[in-house]
């Protein structure tokens, strides 16, 4: 059937070259010919949104003096992409303005005019610049532009712009409009180099970026809003007023079938560098002094851009839906044992170094498999009432503005301002106030609580962009300064997360409160100890049985096993029963910490979660220090203090920082350091027995700061030592195989997939101090307990 319909498209297609492009301008002024070329013009972008944009383009423009011809480009061969392009241009659908016969003759001229050519090798640009410019010439028109939308993975651009600027330029005088889809690299220096691939063929003034969040009314409302409301906001819009700013998008589909793509990008780079970023600076900005004038903006932005706070893993909660993996398995050939770290789920709280917003959170967060489809950003205002009585009267309730994107409870685009803030003015004719509702709650609030504004028409983001771009409104689209400014804020933060575990979290409602998540200071942290459910599959096993924390003997001592954020739940937990059996048998707890980074989501859990933990009865000592001030950052007591003792309320007696510097030098023997701090230890722990030390263990074996090949004479009698790292700071001081040995309990704490290797060749080994000091750790007549999790254990 379609073969009939194809072949009767197809010979209007050739009718409708013979019959000119110029006749549909009748009556107006020529203005000249646009040509519109779609590669990936079968492909699932074009199919859902731009053929359809470009048709709204078409129906508003088809009178006003310009003429189209349109073509959907791909690498497969004609005779199969033809038919799949004119079903796709079938189904465009008329924008409502227009009468039902209207609408049928300009559909019929828009498939008239729409053809599919071949794009895949240099000839066939060539034959597509020449088919272009023989066609103006024989119907004796003048060339308006060329417009190229491309339509294809990142990867192919940079060849294709080098192929339109060789062979498809357009006449003289006429523009060269090339579109770009994000996205526009994976991290700063592949945009970069992107940047500078797409510069060898393209002028700056030639790419146009498409964010298409940037075409959404509501957010390109946000600015215009600000400055028709500005004698409101002004007054608000700053530290003292604003609580924090939250943007999000909650979707509920999943990435099946998108895969390929998604697992080398994930949450971050899909939606939140660009969209909600933009979204960010958009807020935040300052008001330009002419919202058109996009040096203006981009100026503002990029102020925006150099005063965000730098993030790191801390400032990030990060989940993947629990069918991901297996999607990726299959989707990409994997074998069972394939394990993905790629988040579809993220919480970042990002910081505005400007006196402006000193304090103030705002809240990036999105993520597939969520409850419900909805996109917002929302300015929650503090509310300085505090109310005695009624407290459903309107001063008591929440202040805020939404910018509401669309879907969820409302289902339209809308800018809610609470009536206890102001009565918001309309920016422009093209929006209205909404005064009949129907009855829903939008953030806690019924809607009646708002003023409600909306577009009097609501359209499609690509629609409104592809506008844009064939006015040539460059300040709908994404500069390549502001594409660098955003990767270069987000690429540290992506880095730090690469080996990062994510929740997995099985999807839709049965999240529950998985996702919460708070902020403490400068972290994120999710609200809930949550049971991660993990099935044997990811441990490459077949059962299905879920498992928490796994216990067994490692190196014939007893290991206890688990995800990262269980294995530190579980460490913390076992040390406060330690601290407490101590406490009630002794009245102390004698406690010694290592440096390294293993043990920093430990302090910072024992910081903020044990309350009760019996501090005022434990003496902090250290494992090993740098031979560095203790205030510098690098050395081990800074960190325990930033990351742990600032936190908790201890004594000041109680805290035993090992003695690197006296006499205002740095660990020099005959200041006998390492004697006076072994004095300490044997004045004040019983038996010089500690009640746990916490060790770690490095790449090369060395646990404290007992390197390999240094003299570890298990059987000398100092409980602390100066000692030789390999790493700068060379000179370290350290307890020594003796005094660690006596300690009651000795937890090892293994972390992250780069131990993996460490760990399979230490379950090899024999007892090698000298080689492999670790190995000397062997409690006389405590107990050994390694605490691994499972990207150190299973790689
Ligand atoms: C796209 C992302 O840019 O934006 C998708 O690649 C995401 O993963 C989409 O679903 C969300 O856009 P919208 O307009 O549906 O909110």
């Amino acid at each position: 059937m379609w073969k009939v319909v194809w072949a009767a498209l197809l010979l209007l297609a050739t009718v409708c070259v013979q019959r000119g492009y110029a006749k549909e301008a009748k009556g107006a002024q020529s203005l000249g010919h646009v040509s519109v070329v779609i590669v990936g013009g079968t492909g699932d972008l074009a199919k859902k949104y731009l053929w359809q944009g470009f048709f709204q383009l078409y129906a508003n423009q088809v009178s006003s003096g310009y003429s189209f011809s349109f073509y959907g480009g791909g690498l497969s061969p004609n005779d199969k992409a033809t038919p799949i392009l004119f079903e796709v241009l079938k189904g465009v659908v008329c924008p409502r303005e227009l009468s039902v016969e209207r609408c049928a003759l300009v559909k019929e001229q828009f498939l008239r005019l729409a053809e599919y050519r071949q794009l895949k090798t240099s000839e066939d640009y060539q034959a597509l610049g020449k088919h272009l410019t023989e066609q103006l010439r024989q119907e004796g028109i003048v060339e308006a532009g060329r417009l190229f939308y491309l339509s294809v993975p990142a990867f192919a651009y940079a060849d294709i712009a080098e192929k339109i600027n060789n062979s498809c330029r357009p006449t003289d005088g006429a523009w060269l409009r090339v579109v770009l889809e994000k996205p526009f690299g994976h991290d700063f220096s592949s945009a970069q180099l992107l940047s500078t691939q797409l510069g060898a063929s393209l002028k700056d003034n030639e790419m146009y970026r498409i964010d298409h969040y940037l075409g959404k009314q509501v957010v390109s409302k946000i600015l215009p809003f600000r400055r028709e409301n500005s004698k409101h906001l002004d007054l608000i819009w700053n530290k003292h007023h604003i609580e924090r700013v939250e943007i999000v998008l909650k979707e509920t589909l999943d990435a099946k079938g998108r895969i390929a793509f998604y697992e080398q990008y994930g949450v971050i780079r899909d939606v939140i560098q660009n969209h909600l970023t933009e979204v960010m600076t958009l807020l935040t900005m300052e008001l330009p002094s002419n919202l058109s004038n996009t040096k203006e903006v981009l100026k503002n932005k990029l102020k925006i851009f150099s005063a965000l706070q730098h993030l790191d893993r801390n400032c990030a909660a990060i989940g993947q839906y629990q069918a991901y993996n297996a999607e990726v398995q299959e989707e990409l050939s994997k074998t069972k044992e394939y394990f993905s770290l790629t988040p579809t789920f993220a919480g970042i709280m990002v910081h505005i170094d400007l006196a402006q917003y000193e304090g103030v959170p705002v809240i990036l967060t999105s993520g597939k498999m969520l409850d419900e489809r909805v996109g917002y950003a929302r300015i929650l205002f503090k509310n300085d009432i505090f109310c005695i009585q009624s407290h459903s009267s309107v001063h008591c309730k929440p202040k805020q503005i939404v910018f509401y994107f669309g879907h969820g409870t409302l289902q339209y685009p809308a800018i809610l301002v609470s009536k206890n803030l102001f009565k918001p003015d309309l920016m422009d004719t093209e929006w209205k106030e909404v005064t009949e509702h129907k009855d829903v709650s939008v953030l806690g609030l019924p809607i009646s609580d708002y003023y409600v504004l909306t577009p009097t028409v609501e359209r499609e983001a690509y629609a409104e962009l592809i506008l844009h771009i064939f006015q040539g409104r460059k300040d709908s689209f994404i500069s390549a300064e502001n594409l660098l400014a955003s990767w270069s804020f987000w690429t540290p933060l992506l880095q730090s997360l690469a080996d990062t575990f994510t929740r997995l979290y099985p999807g839709g409602a049965d999240n529950g409160n998985m996702l919460d998540f708070k902020l403490l200071g400068r972290e994120v942290t999710f609200a809930n100890e949550a049971v991660v459910m993990v099935t044997q599959d990811h441990m490459g096993g077949s059962g299905t049985e879920s498992f928490q924390v796994m216990q067994g003997k490692y190196r014939s001592a007893d290991m206890v096993s688990a995800w990262p954020e269980e294995l530190i739940v579980r460490l913390a937990a076992d040390l406060q029963v330690a601290a407490e059996n101590a406490v009630r048998e002794g009245g102390r707890f004698h406690l010694a910490l290592s440096g390294g980074s293993s043990p920093l989501a430990l302090f910072q859990r024992l910081a903020h979660h044990h309350y009760s933990f019996p501090w005022r009865d434990t003496h902090v000592w250290m494992v090993d220090e740098r031979c560095v001030p203790l205030t510098e950052l690098d050395s081990n007591f800074r960190t325990l203090h930033d990351h742990l003792l600032q936190h908790v309320k201890m004594s000041y007696f109680n805290i035993h920082p090992m003695p690197v510097q006296m006499n205002q030098r740095l660990c020099v023997e005959e200041d006998s350091g390492a004697l006076l701090y072994e004095s300490d230890i044997t004045q004040l722990v019983n038996a010089s027995s500690f009640h746990f030390v916490l060790l770690g263990v490095g790449y090369d074996g060395h646990t404290a700061s007992l390197f390999p090949g240094s003299k570890l004479d298990a059987r000398g009698n100092s409980l602390v030592a100066f000692t030789e790292s390999p790493a700068k700071p060379h000179q370290r001081m350290s307890l020594t195989l003796k005094a660690i040995n006596q300690a009651q309990k000795v937890g090892v704490l293994v972390m992250g997939k780069s131990k993996h290797e460490l760990v399979t060749q230490l379950s090899r080994v024999k007892d090698n101090p000298k080689n492999w000091p670790i190995t000397g750790i062997r409690p006389t007549s405590g107990r050994l307990v390694w605490y691994i999790d499972y990207d150190a254990l299973l790689g």
